[in-house]
C-alpha cells in the first residue's frame, strides 16, 4: 500500500531524515519509535506531502506522490496531527467536516457522517456544536481521530494521536482504538515515543535515531533480537513488562502439552481470550485472585488451564527460543 524508498530531508543544512525506506501492507500498522528530534514528524509529513522530500520516493497504491498535486493527495489520506490541531473557530462538526467539505460532499451526508463518527467515538452526539475549547483534552483527541476519518480514507498517518492524556484516559482510548473494526481494516503510519503503546498497537516498529530507522521488524524482533546498543537500551527501562505484554496466550498454547483436566473450582478459573497478552493475563489474574487462566479460541476448543507457574515458564522457554534463532 505504500512503499517508501531512500527519504531523505535537510533542515538548515543538517540531514534530519537519512535514507529512510519501509513499506506497509494493506490493513497494517507501522509505528514510527524513537526519541524526540529522531525525525518521525519529518518523516510522516513527507508521506503527504506537508514536507517535500529532498530525495528518496514515496509511492501509494502505486503510484508515485510527485505525480498528484499535494492537495489532492492530503484529501486521500486521513491526518491526525501532533498536538491535536483542531481549527479554533470551526466547531467540532465543521472541524470533523472538513475534508468532506473540501471534496463537495452534500451538506447532509456531512452532517451524518459526523452524527455517525461521534457515536463511533463514544463523544457526545451535541457535541458537534461547540468549539475545541470547550471540550477535555480527551475529547479533543477523539474529534482528531474522528477528523481523520470522516472521508473514509484508507491510509491513515498520525502523529501521537494519545500524547495529551493521562495515563488512565490514555490506556482506554488506546484499547478502544485497537478494538475498532473501521480501523482494523486501514493501513495507518503511527508515531509515539511510548513503547508500551507501540508494542499494543503495531504490526510493526521502525524505531528511529538520528534521522535513521535504526531496526524495523516485529515487536519481538525488536525486544529479543535486537540489531545494536541504542535498540536494546531503548527498551531497557520497561524491558519485563514489554516483553510480558508482546508474548500472547496463544504464543504460550503453542510451548505446552496438553494434559488431563486439573480438578478446580470455577471461580478459581479466568477465561481469557488467546489473543491477550501475557502481562494483562497476570495482572487480571492477581486482580480477580485467579488460580488458572482458560484461553479461548474462537471455537472455544481449549480446555487447556494454566497456572501463573505453567505461564511464565513458558515465557522463559519461549524467549529463549527466540534469541536462539
Ligand atoms: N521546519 C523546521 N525547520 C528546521 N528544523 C526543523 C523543522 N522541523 C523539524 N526540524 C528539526 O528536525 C529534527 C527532526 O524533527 P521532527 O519533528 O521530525 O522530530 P520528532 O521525531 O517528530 O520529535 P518529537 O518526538 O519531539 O515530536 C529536529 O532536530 C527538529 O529540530
Ligand atoms: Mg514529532
Amino acid at each position: 500500500m505504500i512503499e517508501v524508498k531512500g527519504l531523505c530531508k535537510y533542515f538548515d543544512g543538517k540531514l534530519v531524515v537519512d535514507q529512510v525506506s519501509f513499506h506497509v501492507r494493506k490493513g497494517n500498522t507501522l509505528v514510527l519509535l524513537g526519541t524526540s528530534g529522531s525525525g518521525k514528524t519529518t518523516t510522516l509529513k513527507m508521506i503527504n506531502r506537508l514536507i517535500e522530500p529532498d530525495d528518496g520516493q514515496v509511492i501509494i497504491d502505486g503510484k508515485d506522490i510527485r505525480d498528484h498535486q499535494p492537495e489532492a493527495i492530503r484529501r486521500r489520506i486521513g491526518y491526525v496531527i501532533q498536538h491535536i490541531g483542531l481549527f479554533p473557530h470551526y466547531t467540532v462538526s465543521q472541524n470533523i467536516g472538513l475534508v468532506p467539505g473540501l471534496l463537495r460532499w452534500p451538506a447532509q451526508k456531512i452532517q451524518d457522517r459526523c452524527r455517525e463518527l461521534l457515536v463511533l467515538l463514544s463523544l457526545p452526539e451535541d457535541l458537534g456544536n461547540r468549539y475545541p475549547h470547550e471540550l477535555s483534552g480527551g475529547q479533543q483527541q477523539r474529534v482528531g481521530l474522528a477528523r481523520a476519518l470522516a472521508a473514509d480514507p484508507p491510509l491513515i498517518l498520525l502523529d501521537e494521536p494519545f500524547g495529551a492524556l493521562d495515563p488512565i484516559t490514555k490506556r482506554q482510548i488506546q484499547q478502544e482504538f485497537d478494538q475498532l473494526d473501521t480501523l482494523r481494516q486501514k493501513t495507518m503510519v503511527m508515531v509515539t515515543h511510548d513503547v508500551s503503546e507501540a508494542i499494543m498497537l503495531a504490526d510493526e516498529i521502525a524505531l528511529m535515531d538520528k534521522g535513521k530507522i535504526q531496526q524495523m521488524g516485529h515487536p519481538k524482533d525488536l525486544l529479543f533480537a535486537p540489531v545494536n546498543d541504542f535498540v536494546r537500551k531503548f527498551f531497557d527501562a520497561q524491558r519485563f513488562r514489554l516483553e510480558l505484554q508482546v508474548i500472547k496466550l496463544q504464543d504460550i498454547l503453542a510451548q505446552v502439552s496438553v494434559e488431563p483436566d486439573k480438578q478446580v473450582n470455577e471461580h478459581q478459573v479466568l477465561v481469557m481470550d488467546q489473543q491477550t497478552g501475557l502481562l494483562d493475563v497476570l495482572e487480571e489474574m492477581e486482580r480477580k485472585d485467579a488460580v488458572f487462566v482458560k484461553p479461548i479460541d474462537v471455537q472455544q476448543k481449549s480446555r487447556l488451564l494454566l497456572s501463573r507457574e505453567e505461564l511464565l515458564h513458558a515465557f522463559y522457554t519461549l524467549k529463549q527460543q527466540f534469541k536462539s534463532t
